[in-house]
């Protein structure tokens, strides 16, 4: 299992922070973006991003909560991300997907906690990334829903059974306790658990712990 650390919720000192995390033992990055429409909150300008995507010694990919998709991934896009995700519930999906591809870059599809399963089933011998959102998406620090552990044993499963290859994704509310709960993701997302604590390394430790505690 991978751990992409989500930087939301840093609010000061943020170039600093990231250097930081650059040493920190996580994997990769996991760049949030919102645009004050598909989730009321926004996130910083392009020009902001670009300037961290250059500080950045991780890969990183990138997590579009945004209404108008194709603006953003024609930016997001020149930062040279492992993958842009969007979400599922914006619409107009198989064009999205193939916008996405056409920039030579892998796609992930995101899935509200709210959105039925089996409406991303159409997609999944086309995608790249499944990112299940184990919170409402527009904020970090928020509660881990239950409900998301069978959602990802329905993937992992679906993903045996036709011989897929897409990986399961887990944004939301990890902790130390709740990772027990989506060990079956190939990379989990955690915003809070690491950033709100000074030391990073730690919060990383027990997170590892937690998986293997399991
Ligand atoms: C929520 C974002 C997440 C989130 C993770 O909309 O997609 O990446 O901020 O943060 P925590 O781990 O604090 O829930
Ligand atoms: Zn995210």
């Amino acid at each position: 299992m991978k751990i992409a650390v989500s930087f939301l919720e840093i609010k000061k000192n943020l170039i600093e922070n990231i250097k930081k995390l650059n040493n920190a033992k996580i994997s990769t990055f996991h760049f949030d973006i919102m645009d004050g429409c598909f989730v009321l909150n926004k996130t910083r300008d392009f020009e902001e991003d670009k300037q961290l995507a250059q500080i950045m010694a991780k890969p990183f990919d990138v997590h579009l909560m945004v209404k108008d998709v194709k603006k953003y991934v024609d930016w997001y896009a020149k930062l040279n991300p492992e993958w842009i995700t969007f979400h599922l519930e914006i619409g107009n999906t198989k064009e999205l997907i193939k916008y996405i591809k056409r920039k030579k870059l892998d796609v992930g599809i995101s899935i509200k906690p709210d959105t039925s399963i089996e409406k991303i089933i159409p997609y999944l011998d086309e995608i790249d990334v499944v990112l299940l959102m184990s919170v409402p998406p527009g904020k970090g620090g928020q509660k881990f829903l239950k409900k998301t552990t069978a959602r990802i044993e329905y993937l992992y499963k679906y993903r045996q059974q036709k011989n897929l290859s897409f990986l399961i994704q887990v944004d939301g509310g990890i902790n130390d306790k709740t990772i027990k709960e989506v060990s079956k993701a190939d990379v989990v997302v955690v915003g809070s658990y690491i950033t709100k604590c000074k030391e990073y390394d730690n919060q990383v430790e027990n997170l590892i712990k937690g998986v293997k505690n399991n």
